[in-house]
């Protein structure tokens, strides 16, 4: 049996679906190679899985690619559709040089995403089911909601938006914490065919603003305050101060409807502004328990979600329905073997593309189990992760490496008091992976029992797109390994040329997959200038990735001026533009350095007003200005002094040379004498330390 298909992979047309690596697998010699750290998964795990084997995989895979209509359209028959989509499954021009960038899945289907996540699990009997369990930043605060009471709530709030004129196609703002109403609000949305825009809600008001005039939303969903950890946060009134900028610049809000969340705050101490203001507890229990669903095209937009490119001016990411609905489903299936009993905890924040795609849609499309958590991974201490796995008898975890390397800074025996038993896969998203955080993920919280899906993905690709299938393969502790059904990856030179075998370069997708991003909100120009025109024919992620003799991806980080601190995604440009706007800094240039938890740490270099003092004073105001304007999880963790920054004579700012001395790595400067100014180097230099 073995044999027969050894041979019939011999016989494999080279191109889709060819997956060297794996075949290495199959016949042996990847197990043969010492050098080569393979973590093999259990027979009795590959047994139960999905996938079960490399040839299972690669049978799916290659149908995937090679008939991707067929593929797509059997998994999307297993939703609900009031219509069918049209003759052509899916259409995609990923060719600028063909004209407008376009693509669609299931275009003319009519679905609804709430109604796959809520209604056809509880028409299949699992009303009774728990659908969410919340766990309050408080031990000891906990509650649920089964799918009959998850929907009975959404349907309270999606007649109340309705009620206040909210129509299909309206954009809501929501900037809640991890709440169970978070959840229940963007399901709302979906259910009346609102597109929903989540803040996360560690973002300034200034953030908050700026986003809220981008897409005008007739309301915006927030609560009074939050606890985190052993700190209050007042939400409210940083959405009150966004919604006071965005009205000077003529953008009004007609409501902003607030969530009492007392175990923070007393709705007696929230300042209110009537007329506008609306408790949630006041108005949304008193709404009737069903609500019709508003069916829309596979292709209407359901979610904006911004995220941070090479500009100062974050780009407003739209998701549609039907792709994005597949997608989610799909790979939350194959990608953590979920079975119908785990359950299942994603530690991001729905205000990220982690927690749409797997806090919410993609788990619930499964009809799945779901934690949400409120508050902070090391409160009251740093066994609280697992303290909530027991409790809740969590089977499938995923997280982010800063986390787990945060909590190996900690010690081991916050993880091994509590028994972890139920875990049985994990997962890791947000930035690469590095070998030894993996390596005490896998052995001291994993015990080295459960495989660790390390998903690389991006708030543009919906859902995953470079993935380990737990069971399928051995895994490489630091490697995402292969690609997930229908995601064509390539690695391309700097000249858009792909390359074959051992090598490394540009991470691009030659061919669309349903749940990409169809485009930049408002800026389809932006998209395609982004997205499409470095490497012409393909989608570029602006990651850079090697690939091993066997064939596995390697993520090696972004190669454009995004940073990545602790899996948030920040630009440099951004940064920047905050810290301008103080008004002692007369210019400043940002770069990413390595971080020891955090991943990357934000590096500025600062070149005061002329005749202005250095002072730590000065360096706390200037991480003050950004914290401000974008949040605090984007503060410099270190202000240098810059009398002159290194320019070419054209002026651009050479950052190469930035990064260099941000690492220290002051004998690989390189060739500087191509600087306007070369004596700016030394001065920094000298400066470095103080
Ligand atoms: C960028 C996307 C996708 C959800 C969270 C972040 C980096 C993400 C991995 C991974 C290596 C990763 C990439 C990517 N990234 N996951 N498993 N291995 N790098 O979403 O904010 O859109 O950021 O995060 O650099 O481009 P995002």
């Amino acid at each position: 049996n073995h044999l027969r298909h050894v041979e019939s992979m011999a016989k494999l047309p080279s191109g889709a679906g060819k997956i060297t690596g794996l075949n290495a697998v199959i016949l042996g010699e990847a197990l043969a190679s010492e050098e080569d750290d393979l973590v093999f998964p259990s027979e009795n795990f590959s047994r139960q899985a999905h996938v079960s084997s490399p040839q299972k995989y690669l049978e799916m895979y290659r149908r995937s690619v090679q008939d991707p209509a067929g593929f797509w359209s059997d998994i999307a028959s297993e939703f609900y559709w009031r219509e069918k989509w049209g003759q052509q499954v899916y259409f995609e021009n990923l060719d600028i040089r063909k004209g407008k960038i376009q693509i669609e899945w299931f275009k003319g289907g009519m679905t609804n995403i709430c109604y796959n996540c809520l209604d056809r699990n509880i028409e299949s009997g699992n009303g009774d089911k728990i659908a969410i369990y919340w766990e309050g930043n408080e031990p000891g605060l906990d509650s649920s909601l089964t799918y009959n009471q998850l929907l009975a709530r959404v349907c309270q709030l999606a007649n109340y938006l309705k009620d206040i004129g909210v129509r299909k196609g309206d954009a809501v703002v929501i900037y809640l914490p991890m709440l169970m109403e978070l959840p229940i609000a963007m399901l709302a949305c979906a259910r009346i065919g609102a597109v929903h825009s989540v803040v996360f809600a560690g973002f300034s008001a200034e953030s908050l603003a700026q986003r809220i005039m981008d897409c005008r939303p007739k309301v915006v969903i927030t609560c009074n305050a939050v606890m985190r950890g052993s700190k209050i946060i007042y939400l409210k009134e940083i959405v009150d101060r966004a919604l006071m900028e965005s009205a000077q610049n003529g953008i009004n809000t007609d409501v902003c409807l607030t969530y009492e969340n007392v175990s923070a705050m007393k709705k007696e101490m929230t300042k209110w502004i009537k007329g506008r203001d609306i408790w949630w507890q006041d108005v949304i229990p008193k709404y009737p328990v069903t609500c019709d669903v508003e069916w829309v095209d596979a292709e209407d937009p359901l979610f904006l979600l911004y995220t941070s490119g090479s500009t100062g001016k974050p780009k407003g990411v739209l998701h549609t329905t039907g792709g994005y609905m597949v997608y989610t489903a799909t790979t939350f299936k194959y990608a953590f073997d979920y079975k119908p009993t785990d359950i299942y905890w994603c530690t991001a924040d729905c205000g990220w593309i982690t927690g749409h795609s797997y806090v919410t849609y993609g788990p619930l499309l499964n009809g799945a189990t779901v934690v949400v958590f409120e508050g902070a991974p090391s409160y009251p201490d740093a066994g609280r992760c697992w303290d909530i796995v027991d409790k809740f008898k969590v089977s499938i975890f995923y997280t982010a490496p800063t986390l787990v390397r945060s909590l190996m800074r900690e010690g081991d025996e916050h993880v091994s008091r509590y028994s972890r038993k139920s875990l049985r896969v994990l997962g890791s998203v947000g930035e690469p992976i590095n070998p030894s955080a993996w390596r005490w993920f896998f052995n001291v919280v994993g015990d080295a029992r459960c495989p660790i899906s390390d998903t690389w993905w991006q708030t543009e690709t919906g859902g995953f797109m470079i993935t380990p299938l737990p069971g399928a393969w051995p895994q490489k502790p630091g490697s995402a390994t292969f690609p997930f059904f229908g995601v064509q990856p390539v690695i391309v030179d700097e000249k858009g040329v792909e390359i074959e075998g051992e090598c490394s370069g540009y991470l691009c997708v030659k061919s669309s997959w349903p749940g990409a991003f169809r485009t930049l909100y408002g800026d389809h120009e932006r998209y395609e200038a982004t997205y499409f025109s470095a490497f012409p024919g393909y989608y570029f992620s602006g990651d850079g990735c090697s690939r091993d003799k066997d064939g596995y991806c390697w993520l090696t980080g972004r190669v454009d001026d995004v940073i990545n601190v602790s899996g948030h995604r920040i630009g440099t440009a951004e940064v920047e533009s905050a810290l301008v706007s103080h008004p002692q800094c007369a210019e400043a240039a940002v770069v990413g350095v390595e971080h020891e938890v955090k991943g990357q740490g934000i590096y500025a270099f600062v070149t005061l007003v002329e005749g202005v003092p250095y002072s730590d004073d000065l360096r706390k105001s200037l991480v003050m200005v950004v914290r401000n304007q974008i949040g605090a999880f984007a503060a410099p963790d270190k202000i240098h002094w810059a009398p002159g920054l290194p320019k070419t004579r054209s002026g651009k700012i050479m950052r190469r040379i930035l990064r260099k001395i941000a690492s220290r790595q002051l004998d690989e400067l390189g060739d500087t004498s191509t600087l306007a100014d070369p004596t700016v180097v030394d001065q920094l230099i000298a400066l470095a330390d103080c």
